[in-house]
């Protein structure tokens, strides 16, 4: 949020800069805060870029005519007022409301009276989709090798490809399947081992250092490069804090976060699946797959609470909707699912795209024109594009999006 500090000298203006900084740094990065200041006779040319405006101490009586001339001119911006502890007990807020003003602090205030006004601010402009609120896909599997991968790129590949900014969060520390394609990813794996043990507190700097570029709009964060960071990353509950603090910091910054969880379900993975938008079960249709994912959803569900937000996918199987709903007609009755829960069609297999990795493209790219189709079409159920991009198959012809990292050409 762009927050345009109104008052009548530099010094004034610093010394209400300086308020800001009794908020906590981790509030500050999640608000994501901009600051820009200026003087009661040149505010009105930095009008158009503001989305919050602090009217400073010095301004006393004359701050509630500049609030009116703002909310006039400019009625989507917020406005707050600091004023002299005299003023407030002789109250000055009482006028206020009239000209727009949305709160008056007395300069002595509790800052965190002042961050509860910020936060209720942020959450009415992500309500109204004038701050970013990054969704959280959670990729998930109940048995390994049916294409959870596989899905968590293509999906990113479609995403980045309407120009979304897309985080790729492995979270798969075994295998890396996505981080091994990579041969940069060191220095940012030894950078996140660095925020997992603790010896560096988690920013937005410091996740930054731990992502790997992809493409203008596409970055990887790689598990940790050490075994015992990996495994307090997802066995240890302080991974719950750790998963938080990324989710919270990435939904500023991206539009969207996809995260192989490889299925595991620990404290990191858990608050992912906790956190998430919408979470993605691929499945197959075997009779292993299909028990495993039975016993899955117990803990799947209770994680998810909202059961609505959990999404079928089968993969890798050429199935007439009728399989879907034998399938759903086996598993639903037992764990309260409904339709909703069933709405992805399934991924065929394609012999073409099984052979994305190391090839420069993913799956999606990689794969034929009915398969582009389904993706793109599940692309479009999930909300990563709007429905104008799922009707266009101009898409797939930019493939090689990802070659560095899933070839090298
Ligand atoms: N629809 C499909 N058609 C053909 N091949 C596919 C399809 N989906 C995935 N594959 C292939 O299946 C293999 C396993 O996929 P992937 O690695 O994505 O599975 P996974 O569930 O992530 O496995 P793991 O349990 O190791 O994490 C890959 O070689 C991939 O190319
Ligand atoms: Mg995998």
């Amino acid at each position: 949020m762009i927050i345009l500090i109104i008052d009548s000298s530099a010094e004034s203006q610093a010394q209400t800069v300086r308020i800001f900084e009794a908020i906590p740094p981790a509030d500050g990065e999640v608000l994501d805060l901009k600051f820009r200041l200026a003087s009661e006779v040149d505010f009105e040319s930095k009008l158009d870029e503001t989305d919050i405006v602090v009217l400073g101490p010095q301004l006393g009586e004359k701050g509630l005519a500049i609030a009116r001339k703002i909310s006039v001119s400019h009625s989507w911006i917020q406005i707050l007022m600091f004023c002299s502890d005299e003023a407030y007990s002789s109250g000055l807020f009482r006028n206020a409301p009239f000209v727009g003003i949305r709160k008056v602090f007395p300069i002595s205030c509790n800052p965190l009276d002042f961050l509860q006004e910020l936060i209720a601010i942020h959450a009415e402009f992500k309500r109204e989709g004038r701050a970013r609120e990054g969704r959280l896909i959670c990729i998930s599997q109940s048995k390994g090798g049916v294409g959870g991968t596989t899905i968590a790129a293509a999906l990113a590949e479609i995403a980045s490809l309407s120009g979304k900014n897309v985080l790729i969060w492995d979270l798969d520390i075994e295998t890396r399947d996505l981080t091994r394609s990579l041969t940069l990813a060191e220095e940012e794996a030894k950078s996140f081992a660095s925020l997992v043990n603790g010896s560096r507190d988690i920013s937005r700097d410091s996740l930054y250092e731990c992502l790997v570029t992809i493409s203008d709009n596409v970055s990887l964060l790689p598990p940790p490069d050490t075994m015992a960071e990996c495994v307090d990353l997802v066995c240890h509950t302080d991974g719950i804090n750790i998963a938080k603090r990324i989710i919270d910091i990435s939904r500023v910054s991206f539009d969207y976060i996809i995260v192989d969880t490889c299925g595991r379900i620990g404290p990191a993975t858990g608050t992912v699946f906790r956190l998430c938008d919408t979470c993605v079960l691929v499945i197959d249709d075997t009779v292993f797959g299909l028990t495993a994912t039975d016993l899955y959803l117990h803990y799947v569900l209770n994680l998810l609470e909202e059961p609505s937000r959990l999404k079928f996918l089968l993969n890798g199987v050429t199935a007439s909707r009728s399989l879907i709903d034998q399938i759903a007609n086996e598993l639903s009755p037992g764990h309260s699912l409904t339709s909703e829960n069933w709405i992805l069609p399934p991924v065929p297999p394609d012999t073409k795209g099984a052979s994305w990795p190391g090839s420069g493209n993913s799956f999606y790219s990689q794969s034929g024109s009915k398969t582009k189709d389904v993706l793109t079409k599940i692309a479009g159920l999930l909300n990563l594009i709007d429905e104008k991009s799922a009707l266009s198959q101009e898409m797939g012809d930019s493939g090689g999006l990802f070659s560095r990292l899933f070839g090298r050409r």
